[in-house]
């Protein structure tokens, strides 16, 4: 065996799996205030005011990723989220402006969490999360941001039927052409953690464990990509990446569908802070961490490490 890792040429020539740019998709948070913050838990991420969109997602475009994630954090909040389908919301107007300067995919977060009071990912009432008055409302958000401009809308609230009820409202308005990306495997993980200072989205109450999935469970993930598969998602998605490669796996190797991982927050984080501990070296950790996505099956990533892994 070692005879064909003898020198640095025949290790390229018989490389299996390669990251490029061009498997990245970055997150970016967009928020109201007119200043660009940093994101204490997630060191190099930053919160930016629609006017600095143009700048940051030209650095995107012209480093080869094809696409950014876009989350919003809306001024005000309250019970039913609903500055998230205002049409000219945030995350709306960012879209337009992403649009308008560059030839970027753009993918939209649709989910409630960050836009409503009691931070969870659905309509509550009496305390319980209700499915299906919930679906009514994430088929709002998903049309708002058609017609803004998104090219792809990602629903990551896990409510049941929601793939579905997004596609009948495309349709019916004519946006029959827009892409659907399910989280379709998303699971209640400790790893969002620093997502959820990020966006100001921690629950107020309770936990989510009543719509994502337990940790545990493999059949059951793959029995929500299937569902997502019938109710027509386009681009199917696992979430969190690194905890979760025996699902990334069985998924693709099942349905052999266009399939995304999400490398969350927590992974990202967990690295900058053992990097800054001089613990691990950071680079060679993320170029480590991002093949093992790609060989567990993933066609594409989407990575907080996806701007510094492209400027390499
Ligand atoms: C919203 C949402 C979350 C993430 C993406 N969309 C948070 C959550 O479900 O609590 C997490 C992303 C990350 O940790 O990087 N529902």
């Amino acid at each position: 065996m070692r005879r064909l890792r003898k020198n640095e040429k025949l290790r390229e020539l018989l490389k299996e799996y390669n990251v490029t740019s061009k498997d990245l998709i970055y997150p970016i948070f967009v928020h109201e205030k007119n200043k660009v913050e940093e994101i204490q838990s997630m060191p190099g991420q930053f919160r930016y005011p629609i006017s600095k969109l143009k700048e940051i997602t030209k650095k995107v475009e012209d480093l080869g990723i094809p696409g950014i994630l876009l989350f919003g954090m809306p001024e005000k909040k309250d019970e039913l989220g609903s500055e998230s389908f205002n049409e000219k919301g945030v995350v709306q107007k960012a879209i337009r402006t992403i649009k308008e300067n560059t030839n970027l995919l753009v993918i939209t977060d649709i989910c409630l969490c960050q836009y409503t009071s009691h931070g969870h990912c659905g309509v509550v009432c009496d305390g319980i999360i209700k499915n299906d008055d919930t679906l009514n409302l994430l088929s709002r958000i998903a049309l708002s941001h058609a017609k803004a401009g998104a090219d792809i809308v990602a629903p990551s609230d896990m409510m049941d039927g929601r793939v579905n009820a997004i596609r009948s409202e495309l349709d019916k308005n004519s946006f029959e052409d827009i892409l659907i990306m399910s989280y379709a495997a998303k699971f209640l993980s400790s790893f969002y953690g620093p997502f959820r200072e990020a966006a100001h989205s921690a629950p107020t109450f309770g936990d989510r464990r009543t719509y994502q999935m337990d940790p545990a469970n493999i059949l059951e993930a793959l029995r929500e990509v299937e569902l997502d598969i019938q109710e027509g998602a386009d681009i199917i998605m696992v979430k969190p990446a690194l905890a979760y490669l025996d699902v990334i796996f069985r998924v693709k190797e099942k349905f052999e569908m266009p399939t995304a991982a999400y490398n969350v927050s927590g992974e990202y984080s967990m690295v900058k802070a053992a990097s800054k501990m001089g613990w691990i070296d950071e680079k060679k950790v993320i170029d480590e961490l991002l093949l093992a996505i790609k060989r567990a099956g993933a066609d594409f990533i989407i990575s907080y490490f996806a701007l510094d892994y492209a400027s390499l």
